[in-house]
Order: C-alpha cells, then sequence, then structure tokens
C-alpha cells in the first residue's frame, strides 16, 4: 500500500515577488527600467483532488497530497496573473490517524513521520522539493482535528501532526504548480517501517537494501521515479529466502482470557461464510501473492486512500493477531473488532443477529 497519505497541505498564499529583485536586463539598455510593481499577496485557486476536511480550531482547509508522477493527479494550484517570479507558501504537515484505544500504549502509538513532496511543472519539471518532519506521541502532538469524522466527537481518525512552512519560488514562465508527494517514510517504536509505493514484503526488503542500506543491487519503481543498478546485484536473489522467513514468523497468540473459546468457536462459522471468500487461509489474506486487490467499494470503506496508490485499491489485510492492532482499516474507521463487524453487516447486508456479531468478534480476538 502506498501511503503517501500522511501528506496535508493547509493555507496556500502566493506572495509574488517583485520584478525588479528577479528579472535580468540587458546591461547595454540606456533606457531607464519601467518602475517594479508593487508586490501582491493573493490565495491562489488550488484544485484539491482529496481534500481531507476542515479543522475544527484552525479552521484550515486540509488537503491531502497524493504521491505519484503524473502532476495533471496532483494538487494544482493556478498562480494569477504575474510578473516575475513567484512565491508559493503554504504549509506542510504530516498525517496521523489518532484513535484514544492505541494511546493505552504509549510506546506503541510513537511515530515518526519524514514525507518529500515535489512541487512540478504540468510538463512534470521538478521546481522544488518540500519536506516534513515530525514526531507524534501525545494528542497534544495533533495540529488540529478534522471535522466530518462518523465518531462520536464528530472528527475523523486522520489528524495532521507537525508543521512545516514552506515557500518555493517558482519561475515566472510557470502558470501552474502540482504538488505530489514522493516519499514517506513513518519510523515506529518497534522499528518497523512504512514507505511510498505499494507492493509485497519482497519490494520493500529490496528498497530498503538498495536505496537506505546502501546494498549493492537493483531496486526500481517508475512510479516513485527510482531506478538504481548497481552491480553485481548481491540483493535480488536473497529476497525470496528473506520474505519465506518473514512469513514463517508466528503472530503473537492472543492472551488466554483475552477472548470466549467457545464463543470464538461459534464466531468461526459465521467467518467461514461471510469472510472466508477475501480473508483466505491462516494468514487471512487473498493477496500472498501480491496481486489480488479489492476496490474500495466491495468492503464499503473510504476510497480517499485507495486512490493514492497506483492500483486503486486495497489488499485484503491478513486477519493476524489483531488483538494487538487497533483501529482496523486503512483509515482507522473502525476503533474496535465490534465496530469492524458492525461495518460489514451494514455495508454488506449480512442481516447477522446480535449473537451472531458478538461471537465473529470472539473470533476474530481469537486469531
Ligand atoms: C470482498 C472481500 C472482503 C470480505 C468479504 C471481507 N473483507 Fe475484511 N477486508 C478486506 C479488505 C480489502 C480490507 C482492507 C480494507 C481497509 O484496510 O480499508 C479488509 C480489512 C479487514 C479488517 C481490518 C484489519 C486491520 O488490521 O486493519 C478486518 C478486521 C476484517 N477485514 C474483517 C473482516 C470480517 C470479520 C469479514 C466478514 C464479516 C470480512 N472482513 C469480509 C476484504 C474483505
Amino acid at each position: 500500500m502506498r501511503v503517501a497519505s500522511a501528506l496535508l497541505i493547509s493555507s496556500v498564499v502566493l506572495w509574488p515577488m517583485a520584478v525588479s529583485a528577479q528579472t535580468r536586463r540587458a546591461p547595454a539598455k540606456p533606457a531607464a527600467p519601467p518602475p517594479a510593481p508593487a508586490t501582491q499577496v493573493e490565495t491562489p485557486e488550488m484544485k484539491c483532488p482529496t481534500p481531507l476536511g476542515v479543522g475544527v480550531n484552525t479552521e484550515r482547509e486540509f488537503c491531502d497530497v497524493l504521491s505519484g508522477r503524473d502532476p495533471a493527479s496532483g494538487i494544482i494550484i493556478t498562480l494569477p496573473p504575474h510578473r516575475g517570479d513567484v512565491k508559493l507558501m503554504f504549509d506542510l504537515h504530516n498525517r496521523h490517524t489518532y484513535s484514544e484505544e492505541q494511546m493505552k500504549d504509549k510506546r506503541a502509538a510513537y511515530a515518526r513521520y519524514t514525507a518529500v513532496i515535489g512541487a512540478l511543472t504540468m510538463d512534470n519539471t521538478l521546481i522544488s522539493r518540500a519536506v516534513v518532519q515530525s514526531e507524534f506521541r501525545t494528542a497534544a502532538d495533533l495540529l488540529d482535528r478534522v471535522s466530518g469524522g462518523a465518531g462520536p466527537a464528530g472528527v475523523k481518525a486522520v489528524a495532521p501532526t507537525g508543521m512545516e512552512s514552506i515557500t518555493i519560488t517558482v519561475p515566472e514562465a510557470e502558470n501552474q504548480v502540482s504538488m505530489l508527494g514522493e516519499k514517506l517514510m513513518v519510523d515506529r517504536a518497534d522499528g518497523s517501517q512504512t514507505y511510498t509505493a505499494e507492493g509485497p514484503i519482497s519490494y520493500w526488503n529490496a528498497y530498503v537494501a538498495v536505496t537506505q542500506m546502501g546494498g549493492q543491487g537493483h531496486f526500481s519503481d517508475p512510479a516513485l521515479g527510482i531506478n538504481v543498478a548497481l552491480d553485481p546485484d548481491l540483493v535480488t536473489s536473497k529476497l525470496p529466502a528473506l520474505a519465506a522467513y518473514q512469513h514463517s514468523l508466528p503472530a503473537p497468540p492472543p492472551p488466554a482470557d483475552s477472548f470466549d473459546a467457545a464463543a470464538a468457536k461459534r464466531g468461526r462459522v459465521v467467518f467461514n461464510q461471510h469472510c472466508m471468500n477475501c480473508h483466505v487461509g491462516v494468514d487471512g489474506t487473498d493477496n500472498n501473492g501480491g496481486n489480488k486487490l479489492h476496490a474500495p467499494a466491495e468492503t464499503g470503506v473510504d476510497g480517499a486512500y485507495a486512490a493514492r496508490t497506483v492500483n486503486k485499491a486495497y489488499r485484503t489485510t491478513p486477519l493476524r493477531a489483531l488483538w494487538q492492532h487497533p483501529p482496523y482499516f486503512h483509515d482507522g474507521s473502525a476503533a474496535t473488532l465490534a465496530d469492524v463487524v458492525a461495518h460489514y453487516n451494514r455495508v454488506k447486508s449480512l442481516a447477522l443477529t446480535a449473537d451472531q456479531q458478538r461471537d465473529l468478534v470472539e473470533y476474530l480476538k481469537s486469531r
């Protein structure tokens, strides 16, 4: 799953610079230069393909930065008529999925985000890059909450964290600028990391080995514009064995008294009937080959995250050690396993009784 979701832009302001400071004139010309027009500050027109919503406290409009290489799919900022270079100013944030549940284990809740975006011309020339890095530890690290969520407080689980005020100088000739996410890195306390672009575990292994650890080998992802080929390739041949080892690691078993075993047994029957066509086998996913994906509508989940990926679809999440990592779904919209079951019951019209739903939750807790 490509997660350039971790980027938000807010409060875009244009600051055209005075012509006199920027244009070069032929020295031979005797005529006096025309008077420089006064600098003007304006809010430009911004086309946001995936708005996140409005901040409860700041009242800022937050816009997700999609990752990709096609300027037409980015956040497109149209500059007003101008002379001379233009200064484009905006705030860049990271994007954290917050839940009260997750805060019960402060260490597990920790995340450090490093995100890189590119400002491009519409014919795909890089004008500049911008970076925001921030750490999330407690709710106080959230810059704001975004209204429009389904929860009781009416705020979305996704919230801006960190803030970097960015100024980019856009050359005079450009009338539009596109912002696209280039790279996102999320470091967690347990050492796990997530990167932009999607692919099976071996994709990430190769990415880290070649581009992060300086290993000698090949890694290429046209969607990210990365193409490294260091010969002889010492990485590729080791990927299958490494992936096999990673898949062999056992999921931590649920604590013995954390679920009702008899109910879980009944819940398994419900699961096999309604869930197993996608959550297949021991791992609980039909994506073991890395290819099978589902359109957001198939599971009734928010499609905004998928829209940021190359395939515009979700992988069936493996159901391992579910008890360990609420909230659920990509957007963290289900705070508990009961929320997950209620969600499926509603969007798939399963007509499960209250007992069946409870049993299914116990079964999920046991996985
Ligand atoms: C059409 C295929 C499909 C069916 C049927 C299906 N799922 Fe899913 N499931 C998915 C996909 C795809 C995701 C990832 C969606 C996301 O993360 O937003 C997912 C995510 C989940 C998650 C979140 C796991 C996590 O760690 O975040 C749980 C739990 C889950 N499903 C349980 C169930 C249960 C219980 C049922 C049956 C009632 C079910 N699923 C039926 C495809 C399916």
